[in-house]
C-alpha cells in the first residue's frame, strides 16, 4: 500500500480502485496524511489564506435532509443581514488583514442579482477577493454576479452518487448541480466544489468517484467536510462514527492528486475533533474560513451541532487562527491566495 502512496506523490495520479484501497487501509493513515503534507508544501509552500467568512443569511428555499437550515427547520429562528451590515463586516474583516471574503448563505431568493450585485461592488471596493457560495442559480445570474465584480465561487456536489444526492436533496437535480459547475468554469469563476463525508449510504467506491469528479472538472478549490447529524433534521439518528478521519483522507488523497489545488481546513472538522483545523492543515490542507459574521447571527447559522465559534467575537478568532497557524510553524499568507497564481508558483 505504500507503493501508492509513493505513487501518488510522484504521478498525482491513482484509478478509482487505488483510491479505495488508500481510503479502506487504516494502516496507512499515518503516512497518507504526510504525503499530503509533503506534496502541499512542496507545490504551494507555507502560507496559509485566510478566507472572512460572512454567513448572510440562514433562509433556505430547499430542504437538503443534512442542513439546520432546511426550509422544513421550524426550530430555527431566521434572519438575513442587511447590506449596511454585510459591509461592515467585510470592512472590519479588511482590517483583520483578510485578503479574501466568503459570502455565504441558503438559498434566499430575497437577495436578487440587483440587491448583489449593490452589495458585491461595495465588497470589491476594499479591494479583497471576493468568493460566493449561495447555492444553485441561473447561467444568467452567474454570469450578472461576475459581470459585478464577484471573482470566485464555492458550490459543494455533496456526493457523486446521483441515487443518494436526489434522496437527501429532495426536489433537486444532481444534473443541474453538476450543470450549475460547468456554467460558473465557463463564465470564468475559479470554482470549488467538494464533499460531505460520511452520508448514510454513502460508499467507498463513490467517495473515490467524488476524488475523481474534482479533477475532471479541474476544481480551483475543494471543501471537504464530515457530515454531523442535526437533531431538528431527518437524518438527526445518523452516526457520526469514522467521519473525521475519512473527511481527513478524501482530503489527503484530493491533495496528492491536485497539488495546486485550494483545500480549506474545514470548520465542520474542527467541530468534530478540537485539533480539525491543525490536523488538516498538516494533511494537505492550505486554507482557513474564519468567521467574521457578529453578534447572535452565528449561532443561528446553525448547520450542525457543535459549530465551533459560536460564542466568539471576529477578533478573537483572528487571534485564535493566528496563533495556531504559527503555532505548526506556517505563516500567514499576504496574497488574496488565487488558485491561478498558485498554479504559476510552479
Ligand atoms: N446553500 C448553499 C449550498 O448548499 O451550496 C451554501 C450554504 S450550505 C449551508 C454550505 C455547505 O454546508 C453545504 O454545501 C454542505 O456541504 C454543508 N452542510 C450542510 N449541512 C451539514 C451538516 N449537517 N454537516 C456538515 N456540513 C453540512
Ligand atoms: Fe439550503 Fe445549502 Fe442547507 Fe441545502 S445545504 S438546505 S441549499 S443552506
Ligand atoms: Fe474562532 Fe478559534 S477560530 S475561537
Amino acid at each position: 500500500m505504500k507503493n501508492l502512496i509513493i505513487k501518488a506523490k510522484e504521478t498525482h495520479s491513482l484509478t478509482k480502485e487505488e483510491i479505495i484501497a488508500l481510503l479502506q487501509d487504516e494502516s496507512i493513515n499515518e503516512d497518507l496524511l504526510k504525503a499530503a503534507d509533503e506534496v502541499r508544501e512542496k507545490y504551494i509552500g507555507n502560507a496559509v489564506h485566510l478566507r472572512g467568512l460572512i454567513e448572510f443569511t440562514n433562509i433556505c428555499k430547499r430542504n437538503c435532509l443534512y442542513c439546520g437550515l432546511r426550509r422544513d427547520n421550524d426550530n430555527l429562528k431566521r434572519y438575513r443581514l442587511s447590506e449596511e451590515e454585510i459591509i461592515d463586516f467585510a470592512t472590519k474583516a479588511v482590517e483583520y488583514g483578510y485578503r479574501s471574503i466568503v459570502l455565504q448563505g441558503g438559498e434566499d431568493d430575497y437577495f436578487t442579482v440587483e440587491r448583489l450585485t449593490s452589495i458585491i461592488k461595495k465588497i470589491k471596493a476594499l479591494d479583497v477577493a471576493l468568493i460566493l457560495s449561495i447555492g444553485e442559480r441561473s447561467y444568467e445570474e452567474y454570469k450578472a454576479l461576475k459581470e459585478a465584480g464577484a471573482d470566485r465561487y464555492l458550490i459543494r456536489i455533496e456526493t457523486t452518487d446521483t441515487a443518494l444526492y436526489e434522496e437527501l436533496d429532495p426536489g433537486m437535480s444532481h444534473e443541474n448541480r453538476k450543470q450549475c459547475l460547468r456554467n460558473l468554469k465557463e463564465i470564468g469563476y475559479e470554482v470549488g466544489s467538494g464533499s460531505l463525508v460520511g452520508l448514510p449510504g454513502q460508499t467507498v467506491e463513490s467517495l473515490a468517484d467524488d476524488i475523481l469528479f474534482f479533477k475532471e472538472i479541474d476544481a480551483d478549490m475543494v471543501g471537504i467536510g464530515p457530515f454531523i447529524p442535526n437533531e431538528d433534521t431527518p437524518l438527526k439518528d445518523a452516526s457520526v462514527e469514522g467521519h473525521f478521519t475519512l473527511a481527513l483522507k478524501v482530503m489527503a488523497i484530493t491533495r496528492l492528486l491536485m497539488p495546486t489545488l485550494n483545500i480549506p481546513a474545514t470548520t465542520a472538522m474542527e467541530s468534530l475533533n478540537k485539533n480539525g483545523r491543525v490536523m488538516a492543515l498538516q494533511s494537505g490542507a492550505n486554507v482557513v474560513m474564519p468567521n467574521v459574521t457578529e453578534g447572535e447571527y452565528r449561532k443561528l447559522y446553525a448547520l450542525y451541532p457543535g459549530k465551533i465559534c459560536i460564542s466568539d467575537t471576529p477578533a478573537h478568532c483572528r487571534g485564535c487562527i493566528s496563533g495556531k497557524i504559527q503555532g505548526i510553524g506556517r505563516t500567514i499568507s499576504t496574497t488574496t491566495g488565487s488558485h491561478k497564481d498558485q498554479m504559476s508558483m510552479h
